[in-house]
């Protein structure tokens, strides 16, 4: 939530910022600006609204300087507004700052701070960081640096800064706790951002900054790291392997799409190195280096938020069917509040696109503190997540920008698939015909999603039957049933109707009530172990007057006769088949929420990577 941006160095920083702020536009778009020192002027331009709206205001200002910091909003502290948007200014009017995060105990220091003398013009925490570095400065007569030290060791809460100075026009100040924070060294030019996107484009050498770490950006000068006492820290430059395509729409009208048709292509990266086909065999590293503390492990504990938590779902039905390991899993907001109980000889498994979730990072921390072994599975290479765990798989999947999630959850569910695998075949619980079947079914769902994908017009026409529906059901069973979930999560998010996945049989306890024919029920009904149960609940659905859209394999003719609507997949066993149901489901909510002029990759509310609790 939030996205900063940073440069320094010979070209003109505008252009650099403003497109920067662009590629961080998914992590929050409630309003933005940027602060440039040009000579000995330190310009500010800020507004409500878009990246857009900051480019048409800026169109008439003097955005020249070759230093500058800038800002994309998801609010925390104070309404979206001109005076709450980014940067802040000092007292002064010498200081700027940008920050993503929140600082926990703004209140007490800014009634300390009023009461000697200053004066707020936002209600954003973050002001209250600025004014707190320049009255230590001013008060201790020390240098921006160690003020900045000082003031973050009064400050509680989470954050990633930059900060500038008008009378120092080299030097960019950047610090951070529990929020993402990189450097990108160019040559002669340094940029920082949240995360990689808007640095690709000129260098691929990073840093990525740690917790309670300040890097010392100067103009011409090798870049510094140094801590809150100022030790220094020695860092690792790390190379991208993001391309610039990967970051751009393309020929496709929104970044979600792009991403629900990249499927086939990232389930073949997410795969690749880690299925030997030859050999019928499949190795994920991270948890075969690792067998022994999670084949001792007493149970797994999965703890996710969101898209990704229905991965986790998955995945506790993989890995207690082929390693008979009992597995619970978590949501990670409650997780680290409850007072969980956690043995040291739990396995935890962290589950995050982004890899910065703020409370999935807390539960990371949570378990580690209690000995537990932690396992991330993320997308985002160099998140918090991965540098927090002991060990993990990222997923391969490619940088993910529309803000519903596509293409993580079905790379979610394929790690989750290959790491059941890797386990039950060193505990010896999978016969080796079923552990061969699922490889070669997994090797094969790039073809099985592109069979899924031919369905894109039949639901695009579909779709215009149901955009004005207000209510939806999804129903699904077994491992279709967190499919279900996912379903109605997309559709909420994207196209803001009401909508509720359920286990299909539980619809009988409570929400076989809603049924009437306004309520469009999304069935899944795949070729499966409960496919003849989810044909009953078809028929209950029925004999109530609804009208059911079945998502059924292909050549089903039960189905078909009964319900309304028909969208066929190509077949698969478990769990390739929960992987492919969900290619329809995603174009579905796609689809309804363009017919509703929604902003698809940037709903209302959301922000893709939620930094904070
Ligand atoms: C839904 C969605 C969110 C995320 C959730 C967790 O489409 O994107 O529900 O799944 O915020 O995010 P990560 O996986 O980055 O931890």
């Amino acid at each position: 939530m939030c996205g900063i941006v940073g440069y320094v160095g010979f070209r003109e920083a505008y252009p650099v910022l403003v497109k920067g702020l662009h590629r961080l536009e998914y992590r929050g778009y409630d309003s933005a600006g940027v602060a440039l020192v040009n000579g000995n002027a330190l310009n500010i331009y800020k507004t409500k609204g878009k990246v857009s709206r900051l480019e048409r205001f800026a169109e008439t200002q003097n955005v020249g300087g070759n230093i500058g910091i800038a800002h994309t909003r998801w609010a925390t502290h104070g309404e979206p507004n001109d005076v709450n948007a980014h940067p802040h200014c000092s007292e002064s009017g010498t200081l700027a700052i940008i920050h993503n995060g929140i600082v926990e105990n703004y209140a007490v220091l800014k009634a300390a701070l009023v009461e000697n003398g200053y004066t707020f013009r936002s209600c954003t925490d973050t002001e209250v960081m600025v004014q707190l570095i320049e009255y230590v400065r001013s008060s201790n007569g020390c240098t921006l640096l160690e003020a900045l030290q000082i003031a973050l060791r009064q400050v509680v809460g989470a954050y990633a800064i930059a900060l500038i100075d008008k009378n120092d026009p080299d030097r960019i100040l950047a610090a951070r706790r529990s929020s993402p924070l990189v450097v990108g060294l160019g040559n002669d030019e340094y940029f920082l951002a949240s995360d990689a996107t808007p640095i690709v484009e000129y260098t691929d050498k990073v840093v990525y900054i740690d917790d309670g770490e300040i890097a010392v950006i100067d103009r011409g000068k090798p870049l510094r790291v140094v801590n809150f006492d100022n030790v220094e820290s020695t860092f690792d430059v790390r190379r991208l392997e993001m391309s610039i395509c990967q970051l751009e729409k393309g020929s496709y009208p929104h970044f979600m799409l792009k991403e629900i048709f990249e499927q086939p292509s990232t389930i073949r990266d997410c795969i690749r190195g880690r299925i030997n086909i030859e050999a019928d065999r499949v190795t994920l590293s991270g948890a075969f280096d690792n067998r022994e503390r999670f084949l001792a492990a007493q149970r797994i504990v999965i703890v996710a938020c969101g898209t990704s938590w229905h991965a986790a779902l998955i995945g506790e039905y993989l890995i207690e069917e082929m390693c008979r390991i009992p597995v619970e899993v978590e949501y990670a907001s409650e997780f680290r509040y409850r007072n969980p109980v956690i043995h040291n000889s739990d396995v935890v498994i962290d589950l995050s696109q982004s890899g910065e979730t703020a409370d999935t990072l807390a539960a990371v921390e949570l378990a580690k503190s209690k000995g537990a072994f932690i396992f991330g599975v993320c997308n985002a290479v160099g998140s918090s997540i991965p540098r927090a765990t002991d060990s993990g798989a990222y997923i391969h999947v490619g940088p993910e920008i529309g803000v519903a999630s596509t293409k993580a959850f079905t790379g979610q569910v394929t790690v989750l698939a290959m790491l059941a695998l890797t386990l039950a075949r060193e505990k010896g619980s999978i016969d080796r015909e079923q552990y061969i079947a699922t490889i070669r079914h997994l090797v094969q769902l790039p073809q099985l999603i592109e069979g899924a994908l031919k369905l894109d017009g039949q639901i695009r026409e579909l779709s215009k039957i149901f955009t004005y529906a207000r209510n939806f059901l999804y129903l699904g069973r077994g491992y279709n049933y967190p499919v279900a979930l996912e379903g109605a999560l997309k559709l909420k998010e994207i196209s803001y109707i009401h909508a509720e996945g359920y286990p299909a049989a539980e619809m009988k306890h409570g929400p076989i009530a809603l049924i009437d024919n306004e309520m469009p029920i999304i069935v899944i009904a795949t070729a499966d172990s409960l496919y003849d149960k989810t044909v009953s609940n078809i028929e209950e659905i029925k004999a109530r007057g609804g009208r059911v859209v079945a998502i059924v394999s292909e050549g089903d003719t039960v189905v078909r006769g009964i319900a309304d609507y028909v969208l066929e997949v190509p077949q698969a066993p478990e769990p390739a088949s929960c992987i492919v149901s969900t290619i329809p489901l995603q174009l579905l909510a796609y689809y309804i929420a363009v017919n509703k002029g929604r902003n698809v990759d940037q709903p209302r509310n959301l922000a893709k990577s939620v930094t904070v609790e």
